[in-house]
């Protein structure tokens, strides 16, 4: 684009959503730079609408004057799909003003919200109405549910409540065109075609904007209760799961495992935060349990699982939580990981999915392939193994510079994961999605048949290639 173009678009930018909501000068880094600082873009300015109209508004501008859009809500995101490029061609379109809560139907337990809405205050809206909004990421303090639809977020509940997919009835989108489709259905039947609800979800933004989403709501449990348990090895953590099906039914609404060296991370750059029982065992598992009857009828059947466990040689050692603190502190050691990680320095990340029943095998299988390929290997497993979605990370050897390693070894590591991750029948992004990080890798996983399905259906609702273009697939 021409300087004059730019500029042009710019004060039609500034004419839709005001001088103050169109940034082009200052330090841009929170809407440039990725959390995971690995990827640093130059937009051609970051625009904030704040109404529908303003978003539909904004596309149009951007669709004529030939410049393409990268959605953003709170920049969490794992794989490079919310920031610009590096061209400076790129508008950012934040969403963040964009956070009312529309509605909420306790009769029909919904509520419709606006996409920049952060995840945690719509949890907190639920909770002042006695309801429930189960997405959960340690993210929730800034990511947002049009991002989270964006990505189709996972999190910690998913076990019992699904995916971000699962949690939405209906989406208020603008198209790629600038049109606005009004699909805020609360319906949970509605079999009148396709579903055009399902294709924006986890999309990445490369097929329009979600500016408004309506989500399921729960009854609040009576109790919830969490408990961390030491485990011999990931088989066990495998029958401890089977185990927690059996005695806790529908209650089981967490069940994270974690390594010891990812627990021993933590304990590192976090001495405040008090690690139970990892010293001297492979493995702990986080559960929790949600009871619509009562405290005692959840620690009841709490003990009654933990004690079929240590029966059966599954668990070693365990503690419950006694009070709501000690069971924040247990989560808060979890949510911990990823940011103990990141102190600990560059990593490779990856957000796979297996059968259950086939991940201790994957596990050994590719730790041995790392071993081989990469002495002194530091392996950093967690994850929700009750979904089979591990995140199997791997960070440098100790004392070694972690930007050489990256540039030595990410995409051979990746190469090795991602085959082992076929050979195992899994997927190589369970939660976190293709973003820029992992198109090549899609194009090689992918079937030819699926790919050109994807293809086909982002050429008829983006012909321009408007919405985050290079991001998921190339066209
Ligand atoms: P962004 O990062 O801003 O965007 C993500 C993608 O969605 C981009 O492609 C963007 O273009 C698109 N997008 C954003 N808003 C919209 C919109 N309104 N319409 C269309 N497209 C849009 N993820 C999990 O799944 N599970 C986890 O447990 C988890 N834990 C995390 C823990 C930490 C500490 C961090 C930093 C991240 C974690 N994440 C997790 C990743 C991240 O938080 C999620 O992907 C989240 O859903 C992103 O939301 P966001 O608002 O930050 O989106
Ligand atoms: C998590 O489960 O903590 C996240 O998905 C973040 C991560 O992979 O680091
Ligand atoms: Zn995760």
């Amino acid at each position: 684009m021409s300087e004059l173009a730019t500029a042009t678009l710019a004060a039609t930018l500034r004419a839709i959503v005001g001088d103050a909501h169109v940034l082009t000068e200052g330090d841009l880094s929170a809407y440039e730079v990725d959390w995971r600082k690995r990827y640093h873009g130059k937009a051609l300015a970051v625009v904030r609408p704040a109404t529908t109209q303003q978003v539909a508004d904004v596309v149009k501008a951007c669709a004529a004057a030939g410049a393409s859009i990268v959605p953003q809500g709170g920049n969490t995101g794992m794989v490079g799909g919310s920031q610009p490029d590096a061209s400076g061609t790129q508008v950012v379109l934040s969403l963040q003003r964009m956070k009312a809560v529309r509605n909420l139907d306790k009769g029909n337990l919904t509520m419709t919200v606006e996409a920049g809405c952060i995840l945690q205050n719509l949890q907190d809206a639920a909770t002042q109405e006695g309801l429930l909004f189960p997405l959960s990421l340690a993210s929730e303090g800034s990511c947002t549910v049009g991002g989270n639809l964006g990505t189709n977020a996972g999190g910690t509940q998913v076990v019992r409540y699904g995916n971000a997919r699962d949690l939405c009835l209906g989406l208020e989108v603008v198209t790629a065109q600038g049109e606005v489709w009004e699909g805020l259905s609360g319906l949970r039947k509605d079999n009148t075609g396709y579903d055009l609800r399902d294709l924006f979800i986890g999309s990445e933004g490369t097929l329009g904007i979600i500016t408004a989403a309506t989500m399921k709501l729960y009854p609040m449990p009576a109790a919830t209760l969490t408990a961390w348990a030491a485990v011999p090895s990931l088989d066990h953590a495998v029958t401890l799961l089977g185990l927690a099906h059996r005695h806790l039914g529908a209650g089981l609404t967490g069940f994270e495992v974690m390594g010891q060296f990812a627990l021993s991370l933590v304990s590192r750059h976090f001495p405040q935060q008090r690690v139970p029982l990892y010293q001297d065992t492979p493995f702990c598992v986080l559960l929790e349990n949600s009871d619509h009857e009562s405290e005692a009828h959840a620690r009841t059947q709490f003990e009654q699982l933990l004690e079929a466990a240590m029966e059966g040689g599954c668990v070693t050692d365990a503690v419950v939580a006694g009070n709501l603190t000690q069971a924040h502190q247990l989560w808060h050691i979890r949510e911990s990981i990823p940011l103990a990680q990141a102190e600990e320095g560059l990593n490779i990340k990856h957000d796979i999915s297996i059968p259950v029943s086939s991940i201790p095998e994957f596990v050994r299988v590719t730790d041995a392939l790392l071993e081989r390929e990469i002495p002194g290997v530091r392996l950093v497993n967690f994850g929700h193994l009750g979904d089979g979605n591990l995140h199997y990370n791997v960070q440098a050897p100790s004392g070694g510079e972690a930007k050489a390693f990256l540039s030595q070894y990410e995409d051979r590591v990746n190469s090795l994961v991602y085959e082992s991750v076929h050979q195992f029948n899994g997927s190589i992004s369970a939660e976190h999605g293709v973003g820029l990080l992992k198109v090549d890798k899609l194009e090689h996983h992918k079937s030819p048949v699926a790919l050109e399905m994807m293809r086909a259906i982002k050429r008829a609702l983006d012909p321009q290639n408007v919405m985050n273009p290079g991001r998921v697939l190339r066209i």
